[in-house]
């Protein structure tokens, strides 16, 4: 049997996570029994998402000392003992961050090589019609309830959240104003077709910039970061708007979040917020995902990943997320 790669967790991270956070360990995987099979991984994922359960502080389990980083991932079935799976088949599920992984035969879905191109990549399985996709996707239409005309703000909007929220904004016949960091990433969203942009790292006050960009009010805040960009939409929300909260990237690292000050404007504007947890949807994937898939072909959703190759630059990589370094969706390349 071949070694391998894999990233494991060697203490709880303070802060944005440093390398001595992890350990890079090799391993030979034993031949799958029955039910089981050997993956060899392609792509996974880092996530945003994912800091909580490094320091055990989210929805799900927290991970333990010496558990493999968990992630989304691509891979290609290099040995099975299961009738489910065929060598050769390619599969997309929680593989982790390592190079091959010995996984159950529930729990992964197999990938038809012929449902992708040059159009809808393999890879979108694990983006824009993955998790980031349809946290978009449920969260803007089931909790920001939109009604065309409105105006719909987004935070990280060049993300695969945020992106990928502010087109589908746009099918809806939204004011779509995205929020992100440095004059590129502002124009890659004009470019995707929002109305206006704000690049926040150079904006002195960003409550005014929000309020100079949007006159007439926001109607749905779309709140990826949370802090203090939370609290300069608020200031800034119509009656009755919808905040919906899908990430709080801002706080991840912060042993002390900054919270939310200006709650005031829930009252006097009757404003509404709700979070999402985007697995509670799991039984309208199906229909989301096909939906995605047709926007992709008819040229109304783009989306744009950020690849870089080799297990070995995964923790630095993940640790640039909150630096901005990222530009799409930050995949490692396995193969
Ligand atoms: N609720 C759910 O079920 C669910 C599922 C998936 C993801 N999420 C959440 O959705 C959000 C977006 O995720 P994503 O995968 O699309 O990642 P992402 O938006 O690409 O996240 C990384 C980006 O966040 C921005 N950022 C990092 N630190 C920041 C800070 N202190 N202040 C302002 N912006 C900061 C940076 O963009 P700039 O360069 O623009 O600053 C960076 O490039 C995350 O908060 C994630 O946790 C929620």
């Amino acid at each position: 049997m071949t070694d391998y790669k894999k990233w494991t967790l060697a203490k709880h991270p303070c802060g944005v996570p440093s390398e001595d956070c992890y350990t890079l360990e090799i391993f030979t995987p034993d031949a799958p029994k029955d039910g089981q099979v050997l993956i060899k991984t392609h792509y996974f994922s880092l996530d945003p998402g994912m800091r909580g359960r490094l320091s055990g502080d989210s929805y799900a389990a927290g991970l333990k000392i010496g558990d493999t980083i968990e992630s989304a991932g691509i891979g290609e079935i290099i040995a099975s003992g299961s009738e489910r799976f065929a060598v050769g088949d390619m599969v997309m599920g929680g593989l982790g961050w390592t190079e091959a992984v010995l996984h159950p035969d529930r729990g992964l879905q197999k990938l038809d090589p012929a449902l992708f191109d040059d159009k809808v990549a393999m890879t979108a399985t694990i983006g824009v019609l993955g998790v980031p996709g349809l946290t978009a996707w449920f969260g803007l239409q089931d909790l920001g309830q939109p009604q065309s005309g409105e105006t719909l703000l987004i935070s990280s909007a060049a993300g695969p959240v945020g992106a990928t929220c502010g087109q589908i904004g746009k099918t809806l016949g939204l004011n779509v104003v995205g929020m992100a960091g440095g004059a590129d990433k502002c124009t890659y969203l004009k470019d995707l077709g929002f109305d206006a942009v704000i690049d926040y790292k150079a904006a002195d006050n960003l409550a005014k910039a929000i309020a100079t960009t949007c006159p007439d009010g926001v109607d749905i805040y779309f709140d990826n970061v949370g802090g203090k960009m939370l609290d300069a939409a608020i200031l800034n929300m119509k009656p009755r708007g919808r905040i919906v909260v899908s990430g709080q990237v801002s706080e991840y690292n912060r042993e002390i979040p900054i919270g939310m000050r200006q709650t005031t404007r829930f009252i006097t504007h009757r404003l509404r917020m709700e979070g999402l947890v985007v697995y509670d949807y799991a039984k309208q994937f199906p229909e989301a995902q096909a939906a995605m898939a047709a926007l992709i072909r008819d040229g109304k959703l783009a989306y744009r990943e950020d690849i870089s190759e080799g297990i070995k630059d995964a923790p630095s990589e993940y640790a640039a997320l909150f630096a901005g370094a990222n530009f799409g969706r930050r995949l490692i390349k396995t193969i």
